[in-house]
Parts: C-alpha cells; sequence; structure tokens
C-alpha cells in the first residue's frame, strides 16, 4: 500500500511546531514535503501558503499542512487557490468533522493558540478520516462550482 504523503510550511510563527508535526508524521511512515520556513527570521505567511496550496491543487500530494501564530493568515490565503478546502481547526472534532463533511484538504494550525500534543492530536485526527461523500459530496461539488464564479 502506498504511503500516503503531507506537504508542509509554516511562517517564523510556527516553523517549530513544524519540526515536531514532520517527526510526528514520519513515525506513522507519512512521506513528508518540507516547503520551510526553517528559522525565526520574519517572513511573509502568504508565501509559504501559495506553495502548499499549489502542490496540493495539483495532488502532488493527498494532504497540507500549514502553520503560523493562528493558522488564520495560512487558512484565508490558501483558500484562494482553486481545488483548496483549507480549514484552521483548534481542537479534533473540528478536525474530524473538516474530513468528514468538507473534504478538507489542507489542514492549518495555529503554533500561538494551541499546544504541541494538541496540535498532533489535530494532525492525527485529519489525516486518518475519510470524506463521508454523499449529501456532503453535493454540498462539497457546490464550493468547487463557486470558483466559476470568482470576480
Ligand atoms: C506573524 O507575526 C503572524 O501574523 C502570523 O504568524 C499569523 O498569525 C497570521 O495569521
Amino acid at each position: 500500500m502506498k504511503n500516503k504523503s503531507v506537504v508542509i510550511a509554516s511562517d517564523h510563527g510556527g516553523f517549530e511546531l513544524k519540526d515536531l508535526v514532520i517527526k510526528f508524521l514520519e513515525d506513522l511512515d507519512f512521506s513528508v514535503t518540507d516547503f520551510g520556513t526553517n528559522s525565526g527570521e520574519s517572513v511573509d505567511y502568504p508565501d509559504f501558503a501559495e506553495k502548499v496550496a499549489r502542490f496540493v491543487s495539483k495532488n502532488q500530494s493527498d494532504f497540507g499542512i500549514l502553520i503560523c501564530g493562528t493558522g488564520i493568515g495560512m487558512a484565508i490565503s490558501a483558500n484562494k487557490i482553486k481545488n483548496i478546502r483549507a480549514v484552521n481547526c483548534t481542537n479534533t472534532t473540528m478536525a474530524r468533522l473538516s474530513r468528514q463533511h468538507n473534504n478538507a484538504n489542507i489542514l492549518c494550525l495555529g503554533a500561538r493558540t494551541i499546544g504541541s500534543v494538541l496540535a498532533t492530536d489535530i494532525v492525527s485526527e485529519f489525516i486518518s478520516t475519510e470524506f463521508e461523500g454523499g449529501r456532503h459530496k453535493r454540498r462539497v461539488d457546490k464550493i468547487t462550482k463557486l470558483e466559476e464564479t470568482n470576480e
């Protein structure tokens, strides 16, 4: 069976949590592509959100993970890219339902708003939960259609 793949990036506010999440995923045999950043030097989160979102949008990875101070800027940025459903989750219920109901493909985390144990619990829930389809597919298809009317 093919190992699942994750592409990940952060800004300076999230790079320490990013390293911890990468280790967590590699211990689960996930293949991880890391787009940085790798230090506390100040960078702009939309640059990193764009790299991960374009990668996921082209199906080059099963999931994306983006980490900034709050997860908010990353989610707003990533959702500008076609085919992306990025969610900022602060608990495991949101992570599970974002997969089951919304078929979310990028998880955003706030390194300054949640602790590291909760963060890896959220990642674990996100990557292990399948989309339920059915009535939820009809709704997600309507989200995709909104991209066509973008002005
Ligand atoms: C950077 O200081 C901070 O604004 C960023 O990490 C993030 O929280 C933005 O949403």
